[in-house]
């Protein structure tokens, strides 16, 4: 891999944005270029992918595209296919797109698709809740192994089994797990410990108190065969537990990539074999598109090149993401972890300090209740922060006229967002709700909207298993183009492991109350926290 620095196309984009980039003006382009919309649209799988609202144009997607091959993104995308170990620091094999491959399509199918059909079976006995008497599912896990199947279970909402409450509980602040505990009932509730590990501190104390919890209701240690089953690489330390139903995976499975494998139980008792094999396609026919469309036509691609020239030449510090449709309320969360995680790394593949910025904050809300929080800032705040708007063709409600309303907000935003308003204009206007003494030129200066913000719009035709498991996919491969761009690891996370560790030595001081060592801050804190 050649980081992008080091490149000629590096350098001749630097020219491309300082002469044109720099200045680029949105409302300028569209008169400029009335094909524009056309010339900036994409199709894959499940998703048209409108990026004409953003500060670029042919000639700066032809930089792109050389850096793109000069830095050897395809080459690399077609290693990690392959399964060559890409996660070099932890000499491991990416594979996530073998998950949702047909049968025979992909590297460890059998395996694949042994897991798979065990895990629908299971999951149809459970589903039959006549029978297996559970109607609560708790999913206990934290990271990749809560985020992904949240999300999922959220945004399939409509596909739920109606006799099954779905509930997960992640953080170790036992406030988390007890506000589950009392809406169940022992013998109607089915725990899953969801831990690639089995050693993540959250996840292990969450289980061993519901399990205390479990046999405090009068539950025998024989029932929690039935009531506990888990979704690991370490089946060894699941047994150790005490659980004998168990759905594996491999370490070749990114823990932000894992809804696809075991760690998708939850998404399989709650839609079922058929939905969730939706899923698995639907995201497979995004891996294909990401594999085969040439670059020019490829969206992932694009978007992690987007990602890129904002980063890097505009200097954007941040992406929010604006689904509008309820069901995706969790899907920035989701994304936090899939881009933070992956992205947010400062030295290259061969350890050397990068001399540019990597990941973007990313963050949102769905819409329209962002309008009402933080899209203030966003249209008149001194940050240009790209917006990605997430609409959906079709709802899965029949709740008359409330869905244009949505969809007309979704537009409205990325219109005002480039269009903005200026002073001349604001004056113009009445403003009823103004202070009538204050000096009519001061308060259309308040009123006024830099517009030239960008953001790209997503159309989904309806939000179904498929579509879910296309766009996941999509956010999946462009986070992989940015960081191979960058030159940097987006499959290890070394970063979180300082914390655990510090943790883990700060523990037996709450109970010692030994404050000797530590700095002047952590000492004072730990006295008044330690009871
Ligand atoms: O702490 C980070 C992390 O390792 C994530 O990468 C992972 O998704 C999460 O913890 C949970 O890990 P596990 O599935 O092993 O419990």
């Amino acid at each position: 891999m050649i980081r992008c620095d080091t490149t000629t196309a590096w350098a001749a984009l630097r020219g491309h944005f300082e002469a044109h980039g720099r200045v680029f003006d949105l409302r300028e382009a569209f008169i400029r270029d009335t094909e524009r919309t056309q010339g900036l649209t994409w199709s894959a799988p499940e998703i048209h992918a409108d990026l004409s609202k953003n500060l670029i144009d042919t000639a700066t997607l032809h930089f792109l595209h050389d850096l793109a091959r000069e830095c050897g993104v395809e080459q690399h995308r077609d290693a990690m296919f392959r399964g060559q170990p890409i996660n070099v620091t932890e000499g491991r094999a990416v594979l996530h797109t073998a998950l949702r491959a047909p049968r025979g399509a992909g590297p460890f199918s059998d395996e694949v698709h042994d897991v798979l059909d065990a895990m629908f079976a299971y999951a149809e006995r459970v589903r039959d809740t006549a029978a297996s008497g559970i109607r609560h599912v708790v999913n206990i896990g934290i990271g990749g192994s809560d985020l992904g199947p949240q999300m999922a279970v959220v945004a399939l909402e409509p596909f739920v089994h109606p006799a099954l409450t779905m509930h997960f509980v992640s953080n170790v602040d036992g406030h988390d797990l007890a506000r589950v505990l009392r809406r169940l009932k022992a013998e109607e509730t089915l725990f899953i410990v969801a831990s690639k590990t089995f050693t993540t501190q959250e996840t292990m104390a969450n289980a061993m108190a519901a399990r205390a919890w479990f046999l405090a209701q009068g539950m025998k240690e024989a029932d929690i065969a039935k009531h506990f089953v888990a979704t690991t690489t370490n089946i060894k330390a699941a047994a150790q537990f005490g659980i004998d139903t168990t759905f594996g995976f491999w370490d070749w499975v990114g823990g932000r990539y894992s809804l696809w494998s075991a760690i998708g139980l939850p998404i399989a008792l709650a839609i079922g074999a058929a939905p969730f094999r939706s899923l698995l396609e639907g995201a497979h026919a995004m891996d294909r598109h990401f594999a085969e469309a040439p670059l020019s036509c490829n969206l992932p691609l694009q978007l992690g090149l987007l990602d890129v020239w904002y980063r890097n030449f505009h200097g954007f510090t941040s992406r929010s993401v604006a689904p509008y449709h309820q069901g995706l309320a969790r899907f920035p969360a989701y994304l936090q972890q899939l881009e933070m995680e992956s992205n947010g790394k400062r030295v290259d593949m061969a350890g050397e300090p990068v001399p540019f910025a990597t990941s973007p904050v990313v963050w949102g809300e769905p819409g329209t209740n962002g309008q009402h929080a933080y899209f203030q800032m966003l249209h008149q705040g001194t940050d240009v922060v790209p917006v990605e708007f997430i609409a959906v063709r079709t709802p899965s409600h029949g709740l008359a006229d409330q869905h244009t309303k949505l969809l007309a907000n979704c537009l409205a935003q990325s219109q005002a967002l480039m269009l903005g308003k200026s002073a001349e204009e604001a004056m113009k206007e009445s403003a009823p709700t103004a202070s009538a003494t204050l000096d009519r030129a001061q308060l259309a200066q308040h009123r006024s909207f830099p517009g030239n913000r960008p953001s790209t719009t997503f159309v989904l035709e309806a939000l179904t298993p498929r579509s879910l498991g296309a766009l996941t996919a999509l956010y999946e491969h462009r986070v992989f183009t940015s960081g191979a761009l960058w030159g940097i690891n987006s499959f290890d996370q070394w970063g979180v492991e300082l914390g655990k560790a510090l943790a883990n030595q700060l523990l037996p001081r709450f109970a010692s109350g030994d404050v000797q060592g530590l700095d002047g801050s952590t000492a004072a804190l730990l006295k008044r926290l330690a009871s």
